[in-house]
């Protein structure tokens, strides 16, 4: 079975969120399940610059706004994600530096148009034609916006293969003028609302929508909440137009990154059978250390709350902002918090972080290593996110034995037990829910876990239980192995 993944992101070599993280993750994991899969990415500087050798598979040239470009193939090998990635060189648009879709002073690179229906038309063309990498895939599986063009330029060519289209997250659209519309010589007949246009502009990820064979989104939940008006974004009713073909795929995480017996970045290795507490404890006096925490063994007693993510409203990190004072009033709580994003919730947090000395640990800025730190050292993990189409940071607390607080939304819901009495008594409970999208709520499921945390007994069940859950990808890798198999897969040559 040939499968190619195109998207924007893969951890390690270009990662802004959880996107990333899947693109590295899933495609190892189809392959061990016996898929012969290939990532596409558009070739960032930032990818170029860890690429040691390279090859040329070959040259197209491929319609700009109102120019064509000269893309190069490059094929890298499996060095980098554990599966041959393909990168769509256009120095023009994507030889620049840092974020994918940022300018380095913030604002959106004016020709993203451009650049994502460049790389997409590409992606489709090296799709059907086999003359470049004498290799064709069975499936085009696409992600986000950024890919969602590629079923639309599919539909387009005679020999195509299948797509799926994956939403990853529904309010980051790939929205664009007409005129952009005209100048990248979209066929005319894209312009209705049955296809690309979106009140009154145009839309990418609508491409995917429409055009592609089968949608999936990251988690179950999520599928249906799309299809109303509250997290639909304006698209939940092309979504319920095409319900027949909606359905909804649980993210795993990669077991191997994310394990805390063998975790490079933790001072202090620790699994659910294996000194967890005492190894989850040694974290924790690490990292409130290296945060300029002065460590005792009352300081170790009191309970740390960690957060990591990007910082916009999303994540619900204003609810958290309203909450701190509140919560604060615990005189023994600590939060640590790793994130970056919207300049106003920055400019609110270290205005906290100052009125709250050594128990607002304040980190602005993006690491690696330290969310894996804060994920091993946190003793609770807050995730008050608006929405969360799957989430991944829940799934890494959970592993690392950190109960997550979260709001009961998407991937959320799908993934975390509430710590109702049924369910502790059941010995099934792992985090904490809360259902409205308010402080007052986040405060409510706070002040619970602060309890149960204060039960020893209780609360290390609460940990073993999580620590216990699998959710590695071999069961999301073969539902997505079966749809592509519906999609035609597999039925030719394996
Ligand atoms: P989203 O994709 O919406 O941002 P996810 O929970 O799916 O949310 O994934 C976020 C990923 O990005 C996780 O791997 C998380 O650890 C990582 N991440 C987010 N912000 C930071 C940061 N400031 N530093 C390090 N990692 C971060
Ligand atoms: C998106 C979502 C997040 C999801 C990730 C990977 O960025 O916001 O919930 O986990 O994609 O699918």
């Amino acid at each position: 079975m040939k499968i190619l993944f195109a998207a924007s992101e893969a951890y390690p070599l270009v990662k802004t969120g959880g996107l990333g993280d899947v693109i590295y993750s899933l495609p190892r994991a189809l392959q061990q399940q016996g898929a012969e899969v290939r990532v596409i990415l558009p070739a960032y500087r930032l990818v170029l610059e860890q690429m040691d050798s390279l090859r040329i598979a070959g040259w197209m040239q491929v319609q700009g706004a109102g120019r064509l470009h000269d893309a190069r193939i490059l094929e890298a090998g499996s060095r980098h994600l554990g599966v041959p990635l393909l990168l769509v060189d256009v120095p023009s648009l994507f030889d620049r530096p840092g974020n994918p879709y940022l300018h380095p002073e913030g604002y959106n690179w004016h020709d993203n148009a451009e650049r994502f229906t460049v790389f997409s038309r590409a992606v489709a063309r090296l799709a059907s034609d086999t003359r470049l990498l004498e290799w064709r895939p069975e499936v085009v599986h696409c992600h986000d916006w950024q890919a969602g063009l590629v079923p639309a330029f599919l539909s387009l060519e005679e020999q195509a293969p299948a797509s799926l289209f994956t939403i990853h997250n529904l309010s980051y659209a790939g929205i664009f003028s007409h005129q952009e519309f005209e100048q990248l010589a979209l066929p005319r007949s894209w312009w209705s609302p049955d296809a690309l246009e979106f009140f009154g502009n145009f839309s990418m990820l609508k491409g995917g929508i429409v055009f592609s064979q089968h949608i999936t989104t990251v988690s179950p939940t999520y599928a249906e909440e799309i299809q109303t008006p509250a997290f639909g974004y304006g698209f939940d009713g092309v979504l319920r137009a095409m319900r027949h073909k909606l359905s909804g795929i649980l993210n795993g995480i990669d077991l191997e990154t994310w394990n805390p017996a063998t975790d490079p970045f933790l001072p202090s290795h620790y699994s659910a059978r294996h000194r967890y507490l005492a190894g989850k404890r040694e974290n924790k006096a690490a990292l409130l250390q290296q945060l300029g925490v002065e460590v005792s063994d009352q300081v170790l007693e009191e309970p740390l709350l960690g957060f990591i993510g990007r910082l916009v409203e999303q994540k619900g990190i204003d609810l958290l902002i309203e909450a701190l004072p509140a919560l604060f009033t615990h005189p023994d709580v600590r939060l640590v918090l790793l994130g970056s994003g919207e300049s106003r919730f920055e400019t609110a947090l270290r205005e906290l972080a100052a009125l709250y000395p050594g128990r607002l640990l304040l980190n602005l800025g993006y690491s690696e290593e330290l969310s894996h730190r804060i994920e091993a050292a946190s003793d609770l993990f807050l995730m008050p996110s608006r929405f969360e189409p799957c989430g991944l940071n829940q799934l890494y607390s959970l592993r690392y034995g950190t109960p997550p607080v979260v709001h009961a939304v998407g991937g959320l819901v799908d993934t975390v037990v509430d710590a109702t009495p049924e369910n502790l008594e059941a010995g099934r409970a792992t985090g904490f829910h809360f259902h409205e999208p308010t402080s007052t709520a986040l405060l409510g499921a706070l002040e619970h876990a602060l309890r149960l945390y204060r039960n020893p007994p209780v609360w290390h069940q609460l940990i073993r239980t999580a620590m216990a859950q699998d959710f590695g990808w071999a069961r999301s890798a073969r539902r997505y192995l079966e749809l592509y198999r519906q999609l035609g897969a597999g039925t030719v040559d394996d």
